[in-house]
């Protein structure tokens, strides 16, 4: 495989978005502490920059997840939490990098309910509509894409590109 030599988004592009929804995001939250959830790993770049513009108090947590798609256990989705506050109370904002058929999003927010928060909302940089198989409600989307593998900024094919600034398609060569 290679990677398209231009990227699908730039990271000036990237880079205002990101600020609008940390515009938004402060916005709403206004007068509350946010207790970032993110994604690991692709979503960890995406978190780093986003916190960073968002202009109320924050607290920054990870979880993790798995999803088998060996033929027995079909779209199984293992969440990993590391549990060094409790959620309970707290206004939680879970950060992804991607929406694809949702179903990863929807096991950690079914996961995540479980210790109560007092509210619970996605935000994810990348939407895949089209992918859809479990709905999700997406409250804060950065972009929304065709159904393309991309890779960079956080994401992956077989671990690589994570580091890339932009975002890129993948091309079958
Ligand atoms: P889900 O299908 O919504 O559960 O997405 C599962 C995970 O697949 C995402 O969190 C990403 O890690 C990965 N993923 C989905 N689409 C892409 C892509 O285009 N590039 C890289 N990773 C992707
Ligand atoms: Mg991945």
């Amino acid at each position: 495989m290679r990677i398209s030599e231009r990227p699908l988004l730039t990271a000036a592009q990237i880079r205002r978005r990101v600020a609008e929804l940390a515009e938004h995001i402060s916005r709403d939250y206004q007068g509350h502490e946010i207790t970032v959830v993110t994604v690991l790993k692709g979503g960890a770049i995406f978190a780093a920059d986003l916190i960073r513009q968002i202009t109320v108090a924050v607290t920054l947590d990870f979880i993790r997840a798995k999803s088998y798609e060996g033929t027995l256990s079909r779209g199984v989705v293992e969440v990993m939490v590391f549990p060094e506050v409790s959620l309970a109370g707290k206004q939680v904002l879970l950060v992804e990098d991607i929406l694809d058929t949702g179903r990863t999003a929807s096991a950690i927010l079914e996961r995540l309910k479980v210790e109560n928060p007092a509210t619970m909302k996605v935000c994810a940089l990348l939407d895949k509509p089209t992918r859809r198989v479990t709905p999700v409600p997406l409250d804060y989307r950065g972009f929304s894409i065709d159904d393309r593998f991309v890779v960079g900024y956080g994401l992956d094919y077989e671990e690589r590109y994570r580091e890339l600034p932009a975002i890129y398609l993948v091309e079958d060569s």
